[in-house]
């Protein structure tokens, strides 16, 4: 059902959160990649390099709007990619959980519309379940995302107050808006009056390259684009940036009230980290990791979830959306997973409304190898069982 609704989020962040690091589990429920792939080496001699640069000034009171130069080195890498971009409209954040949170405590009051992809992150829908907004959720639809011809009906009647969208490899779904609706949606959104907001936390993950940024259409006046390094360096450093466009103004001082800055040795060693030329070369090999991980995941699936099992293999990154081809209890399965030590996240977490078809998002890059296939093989098992 296409309409505006309040809610109440069907999962605590605070539980995931609280069972990521929880030791014995084969665990295909964390949206995080897995601590083998980070570039552990390259951080440590970024953190030194900073630590020979800065020396005390790493430890001190910074600018509020973030680290000069990494921010320097930010605007070019998004130029890069369409933007246009001045080190002046960046501001740094502490994670892009951050970077949303105070879009919406610029942008958003009780009880105004925001229109979300359907599914969606279920972090982002607990920070909209805790503002009081009404959620117009948008089907997403075999890979591309959001469709612009279904969206434009939907955003004419109800103008919501904004968009946010995961435009690459979107939680959960893995869909990747083609560049082509990229415009369009934009478009869509400046002639409604609806601040479209671009959650780019996964685009560098995709295999073909990062795709142009919605910043390309716009001047600022449309487009806000918020993004981290969570998922691509670090999640633990917890960096990333937005670009508010013409809400620059108030989002950082609303940046500034909240936490004054974001830590500054984090800065200082993402900043090391990307002028060393250390980036790219990661890239291509989480890459290549992934598509590893994803290829395996899907082989593993085929053989043991029930027939009919959908999965749209996504153009990058580490995790798969199942659609089952029946209506399945999970909540049963989850504790009959749980029991042999496997964990993974139920669909309804990522809808406002009860969602029409089974669904579970699995991540696949977390496990090791062996506990991928042993956890998938035994879900599919307990699957097929309950089907
Ligand atoms: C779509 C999306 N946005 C935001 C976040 C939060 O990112 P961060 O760890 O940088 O706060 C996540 C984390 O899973 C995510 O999947």
């Amino acid at each position: 059902m296409n309409e505006p609704q309040t809610f109440r989020a069907a999962g605590r962040l605070v539980d995931f959160m609280r069972q990521a690091d929880e030791p014995g589990l084969i665990n295909l429920a964390a949206g995080v990649p897995s601590p083998e792939a980070l570039p552990v080496e390259e951080l440590r001699a970024a953190f030194a390099r900073g630590f020979a640069k800065e020396g005390a000034g790493m430890f001190a009171y910074h600018h509020p709007e973030g680290d000069r130069s990494l921010r320097a080195l930010l605007a070019a890498r998004l130029s890069a990619r369409g933007a246009n971009l001045s080190s002046e409209q960046l501001v740094t954040v502490t994670g892009c959980t951050q970077g949303l949170q105070l879009l919406l405590s610029v942008l958003v009051q009780p009880g105004d519309i925001v229109a979300v992809e359907a599914p969606a992150y279920y972090g982002l829908l607990e920070l909209l379940s805790v503002a009081g907004v009404r959620v117009l959720p948008l089907p997403v639809a075999n890979g591309d995302g959001i469709d612009p011809a279904q969206a434009g009906p939907l955003l004419a009647r109800w103008k919501p107050r904004c968009l946010i969208v995961c435009t690459a490899l979107s939680n959960p779904s893995g869909a990747t808006i083609p560049e082509a609706n990229r415009e369009r949606l934009v478009e869509l959104c400046r002639a409604h009056g609806v601040r479209l907001i671009e959650d780019d936390i996964y685009g560098e993950l995709v295999d073909s390259g990062a795709p142009k940024t919605m910043l390309a259409w716009d001047d600022g006046s449309t487009v806000s684009y918020v993004t981290s390094f969570s998922k691509t360096v670090s999640p633990g450093l917890r960096v990333g940036f937005c670009v508010p466009g013409s809400l620059h103004e108030e989002y950082a001082a609303r940046k500034c009230q909240q936490d004054l800055h974001s830590a500054v040795p984090t800065e200082v060693a993402l900043r090391e980290f990307l002028e060393s030329g250390a980036f790219d070369p990661h890239l291509g090999r989480l890459r290549e990791r992934n598509q590893h991980r994803r290829t395996l995941a899907l082989d593993a699936i085929a053989r043991a979830f029930p027939a009919g099992t959908r999965v749209t293999p996504p153009r990058g990154g580490y995790m798969l959306w199942a659609e089952l081809p029946r209506a399945i209890d999970l909540a049963a399965v989850r504790d009959a997973a749980r029991r042999e030590r496997v964990v993974f996240a139920s669909g309804a977490v990522f809808f406002t409304q009860p969602p029409e078809r089974t669904c579970l998002r699995l991540n696949c890059a977390k496990a090791t190898e062996p506990e991928l296939k042993h956890g998938l093989a035994t879900l599919g098992a307990i699957l097929s069982a309950a089907a």
